[in-house]
Formats: structure tokens, sequence, C-alpha cells
């Protein structure tokens, strides 16, 4: 599986410490930037990552500001992307689960590193169920449509 990351400067800090754990568990990773803690715009970045995985050339993703919040609203603007802004492990769960998400969106202001890289696992770990919930998705992607 490869993984596409990205922060701007709020989410810098904990893409760093992820990108150890990618490292350490041997997984295959491209990091999109920002490459330091100077200011930079969110969308620049979750449009980056969103349009990556949206079509295909990284199998997952994880986007991160100060609260996961604009990123994840930036990548969802990209094509085939389903960015799921997570704060709990049940969240991460239930992202892949129900809503297939490809990408998992985190606050580096607002998520200790423990709880993200037990998230990121979780994510990482979780087939999608299919069945009903496919029905669903494929609405959701159906309303970039109109
Ligand atoms: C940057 O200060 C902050 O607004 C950004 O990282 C993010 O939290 C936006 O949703």
């Amino acid at each position: 599986m490869t993984i596409a990351i990205g922060s701007d400067h709020a989410g810098f800090e904990l893409k760093q410490q992820i990108i150890n754990y990618l490292a350490e568990n041997g997984m295959d990773y491209t990091d999109y930037g920002a490459y330091g803690s100077a200011r930079v715009d969110y969308p620049d970045y979750g449009v980056l990552v969103g349009k990556k995985v949206g079509a295909g050339e990284h199998e997952k993703g994880i986007i991160i500001c100060g609260t996961g919040i604009g990123i994840s609203i930036s990548a969802n603007k990209m094509k085939g992307a389903r960015a799921a802004l997570c704060t709990s492990d049940y969240m991460a769960e239930m992202a892949r689960k129900h809503n297939n998400a490809n990408i998992i969106a985190l606050g580096g202001r607002t998520t200790t590193a423990e709880l993200a890289m037990r998230m990121i696992r979780i994510f990482l770990d979780t087939e999608f169920e299919g069945g009903r919930h496919a029905t669903r998705v494929a609405k959701i992607h159906s309303l970039t449509k109109r």
C-alpha cells in the first residue's frame, strides 16, 4: 500500500511524527509537504493529497492541519477523495467500514501523537464492509455531478 501524506504548518510537527511511525513500520509513503513550520495555506495540501488519492495514485492518504477541518473540507473537493476527520478510534474504524474513506484527516493542535498513531493503524487495517454502505458511498459521489 502506498500512502500520501500532507499538512499545513499547524500539522507539520504531527506529520513528522507520523512519517517516523510509517518509516519505522516499513510503510511506503510520499510526503507532499509542507516541509517546514512556516505559515502556509491548508487548502493547497488538502487538494494535493485529495487529487493524488482520488485519482488512485495512492491507496490511502493522511492529512493534518490545526483541527483537521479545513484540510478535510479542501481534500473532499477533489474527485474520488473521501476524507474523514477522525478524533477517536471508533471514528477511524467507522470511516473505513461504513464510508470507505480513503483519507484520514487529523488535527495537529487537537490530537495527541499517541491517539493519531492508533487511529492511523486502525484506518489502514480496517476493510470497507460494502453492501448497503457501497450504495450510500456511490450516492455521495453522484452529488458531485449536480
Ligand atoms: C491555521 O492556523 C489553521 O487555521 C489551520 O491549520 C486549520 O486548523 C484550519 O482548519
